[in-house]
């Protein structure tokens, strides 16, 4: 006997099974991924990072760092808001950062990337945003006797923390960008008070 195929019965089964095939790959809930294709390294056997851990207390497997620990390079900063805090860091706080002419550059770049809308461009507390009325409280000048009796570490609280109604900008400049602000004031302050002779780590 011979079983003749027609060419058109092949091509309707293999259509059938094509859309049966697609159709059983389906799943309802898709919280599945269903079957696995070499899951050798698909399922790990350490604990995933946000995964809940039995092993500890607390349930968690991302751990917290030791109480007291600090990430390297980092200088804790463990002062508030009030003006006696901000004494406190003015007798405190060295200035880590030579006073070197990439120093000086690298504060007017960051004074003039946040400060110069306000303070203006000689610290004079006369900035566009100041002036144009945008801004509507009067920035200290910068080169005042005042503001030139301010130790290094009272002009670092002021701009980490804010200082009356200007806003913190400790989250915005980086800690040593901060202590070069410091470096660049005291040359705005030099410029126009003639207090040329900063020594290295002098605080007036
Ligand atoms: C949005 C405007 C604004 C910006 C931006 C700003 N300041 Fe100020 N700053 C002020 C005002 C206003 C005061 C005075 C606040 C008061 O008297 O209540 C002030 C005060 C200060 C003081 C205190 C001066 C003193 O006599 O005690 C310092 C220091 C200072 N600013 C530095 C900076 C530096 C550095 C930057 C840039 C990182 C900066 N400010 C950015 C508005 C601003």
């Amino acid at each position: 006997m011979k079983i003749i195929f027609k060419r058109e019965t092949a091509y309707e089964t293999v259509f059938l099974l094509l859309v049966s095939f697609i159709i059983l790959s389906c799943n309802r809930s898709r919280n599945n991924p269903g079957w696995d294709y070499f899951p050798d390294m698909f399922y790990s056997t350490a604990y995933e990072t946000n995964s809940r851990n039995p092993e500890f207390k607390d349930g968690m497997t991302m751990r917290v760092p030791s109480a007291g620990t600090i990430p390297r390079g980092f200088t804790p900063f463990e002062y508030t808001i009030d003006p006696e805090s901000r004494i406190k860091a003015g007798k405190e706080l060295v200035n880590p950062i030579s006073r070197t002419d990439e120093s000086i550059q690298r504060g007017e770049t960051v004074y003039s990337t946040f400060c110069i809308g306000c303070h203006g461009i000689r610290g004079e507390g006369d900035g566009r945003l100041y002036k144009s009325g945008l801004y509507p409280v009067k920035p200290r000048s910068l080169i005042s006797e005042t503001a030139g009796k301010l130790r290094d570490g009272e002009i670092y609280h002021s701009i980490t923390l804010g200082f009356g109604a200007m806003g913190a900008h400790g989250s915005q400049v980086r800690a040593d960008d901060r202590w070069m602000l410091v470096i660049y004031i005291r040359e705005l302050q030099g410029k126009v008070m003639g207090i040329t002779d900063i020594k290295e780590g002098e605080n007036k």
